[in-house]
């Protein structure tokens, strides 16, 4: 039976690849402080230790108790630009030092693969779209450069150490179980909840920020490619996006409702993957347009 530890295996993304993988017969281990994850998005097959990647023990723990060869999938972050701008200090300890002693831990248990959760956010603005991964890095944000610093580390663990690594840029995820609620909740989640309750969806700016969008299952189908393709492990990073840009003025009108314009946010003017790579390495395409998304999400929320 294969093994995989998925580290931050609580939260929106992790939770829903838990069930793929809990699906495809994997046995899965799950770590979590659930300072944003929750219990109950954990499905009942897997087992759930809280611990925190800030704290080797606790990795030491999941390792062990997960065994040698296992499929390591490091979701765990303290997400959000805004949030990363408002507690810098925080958020590099869970994203740069956390993740370094994930590497680590996940070197000295001879894992078999460590798949890392990175950002498009490492890209910042950049002259031209779409994005490609051979652009220069340029982050706006505590938050991206953290990202970016995750796949550095994952490129020097395999290199240095020899441990298989692989880092997955997405860009904007979406899809059910995404917390609409507080201060640094994502457009669309937000924007459906404000739908639901009748009230104007609040757009930051003058709403025509270009973003590409991807689909949880996408997003979750790159991550199990990425785990098993022979043709990966050397620190790759590639990026994971819908390949299609959308202003939020259109992601808004897809929702439907009224509209209210609030003032403009620190964010990149564009986003837009090119997603050759992802092809070519992993076999991967998006197969979820945003439109078919945002249909199910409505359906979720009642709307
Ligand atoms: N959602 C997106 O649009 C998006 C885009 C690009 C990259 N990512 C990356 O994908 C990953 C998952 O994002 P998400 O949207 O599912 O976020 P999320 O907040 O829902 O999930 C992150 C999980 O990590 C856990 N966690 C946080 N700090 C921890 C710590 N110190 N120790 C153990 N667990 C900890 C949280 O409790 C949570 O369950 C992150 O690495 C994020 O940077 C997400």
């Amino acid at each position: 039976m294969k093994k995989a530890l998925v580290i931050g295996g609580a939260g929106f993304i992790g939770s829903h690849l838990v069930d793929a993988l809990v699906e495809k017969g994997y046995s899965v281990y799950v770590l979590d402080n659930l300072s944003n994850g929750k219990r109950e998005l954990v499905n009942k097959k897997a087992t759930l230790q809280v611990g925190d990647i800030r704290n080797p023990k606790d990795l030491a723990e999941a390792f062990k108790n997960i065994g040698e060869g296992a499929y390591v999938f490091h979701l765990a972050c303290l997400p959000r630009v805004q949030f990363s701008i408002d507690f810098p200090r925080e958020s590099h300890d869970a994203n740069i030092n956390g993740t370094l002693n994930v590497f680590l831990a996940a070197r000295d248990a001879k894992a078999k693969r460590v798949v890392y959760s990175a950002s498009s956010s490492a890209y910042g603005d950049q002259d031209a779209l779409p994005l490609v991964e051979t652009m220069k890095p340029n982050p706006k944000s505590p938050y991206g450069l953290q990202k970016h610093v995750g796949e550095l580390y994952a490129k020097i663990a395999s290199e240095v150490y020899g441990l298989e690594t692989i880092s997955l840029r997405y860009f904007n995820v979406f899809g059910p179980r995404q917390d609409p609620d507080g201060s640094y909740a994502q457009a669309i989640p937000k924007f459906l909840k404000q739908a639901k309750e009748g009230k104007p969806i609040t757009i930051t700016g003058d709403g025509e920020q270009t973003r590409d969008c991807t689909h949880v299952r996408d997003v979750v189908r790159a991550n199990i490619l990425a785990a098993e393709s022979p043709k990966v492990g050397k620190g790759e990073v590639i990026n994971i996006g819908g390949g299609k840009s959308y202003s939020v003025n259109q992601m808004a009108k897809l929702i439907g409702g009224k509209i209210s314009y609030i003032p403009a946010r620190l964010e990149p003017k564009a986003t837009l993957a090119d997603i050759r790579l992802a092809k070519k390495l992993l076999g991967w395409e998006p197969q979820m347009t945003l439109e078919e998304g945002i249909a199910e999400l409505k359906k979720l929320y009642g709307i």
